[in-house]
């Protein structure tokens, strides 16, 4: 018994290696996972303003202004390549949430980006100097964010 566990479990070891070997020979997982990667910092540093600006916690200039400033410099990320065609969630099912429709209406999904990133360079110009600077400015950051991922992200 004890052999047959370890030989189980031997053999689920391979199959999860050979899983993500497979995984990395796809360059394109690597892309999706770079996207993810930056969309995931977006947060990172959305969140504590949000945060500030509900009054969830004090207003902190130093951490407004860096936090806003992170947000503009993941915008001169030269993030081209990991929107490649061809990954879309239709051929990366579970992997992705990027609709098809990015691609098939390509630019349309470029002026959200516009959108976002000037609402982003309004954020960072102002977020440092007050509390009703962030929040006049932090709207429509959140609302470019909400309207690109409404359009173009499948829901589940
Ligand atoms: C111009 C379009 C666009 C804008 C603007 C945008 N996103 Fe996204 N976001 C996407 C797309 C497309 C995906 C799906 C990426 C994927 O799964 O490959 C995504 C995915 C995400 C994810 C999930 C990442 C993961 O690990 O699966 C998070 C978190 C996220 N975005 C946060 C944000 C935040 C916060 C903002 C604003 C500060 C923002 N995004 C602005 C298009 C956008």
């Amino acid at each position: 018994m004890r052999h047959i566990t370890r030989t189980l479990l031997g053999f689920t070891a391979l199959v999860v290696s050979l899983q993500s070997f497979a995984d990395s020979k796809d360059p394109n997982l690597d892309l999706i996972h770079a996207r993810q990667g930056e969309m995931e910092l977006r947060s990172y540093f959305l969140g504590p303003l949000v945060a500030m600006a509900k009054g969830d916690t004090p207003y902190n200039a130093e951490t407004a202004a860096s936090f806003s400033k992170s947000l503009q410099l993941l915008n001169g990320l030269d993030m081209d390549r990991a929107w490649s065609p061809g990954t879309a969630n239709d051929k990366y099912e579970g992997k992705t949430k990027a609709l098809p429709k990015i691609w098939n209406t390509y630019p349309e999904i470029g002026k959200y980006g516009e959108k976002y990133e000037a609402a982003v360079d309004a954020l960072a110009g102002s977020a440092g100097n007050g509390l009703n600077e962030l929040r006049a400015n932090l709207g429509d950051v959140g609302k470019a964010c909400k309207a690109c991922h409404d359009d173009f992200t499948a829901k589940k």
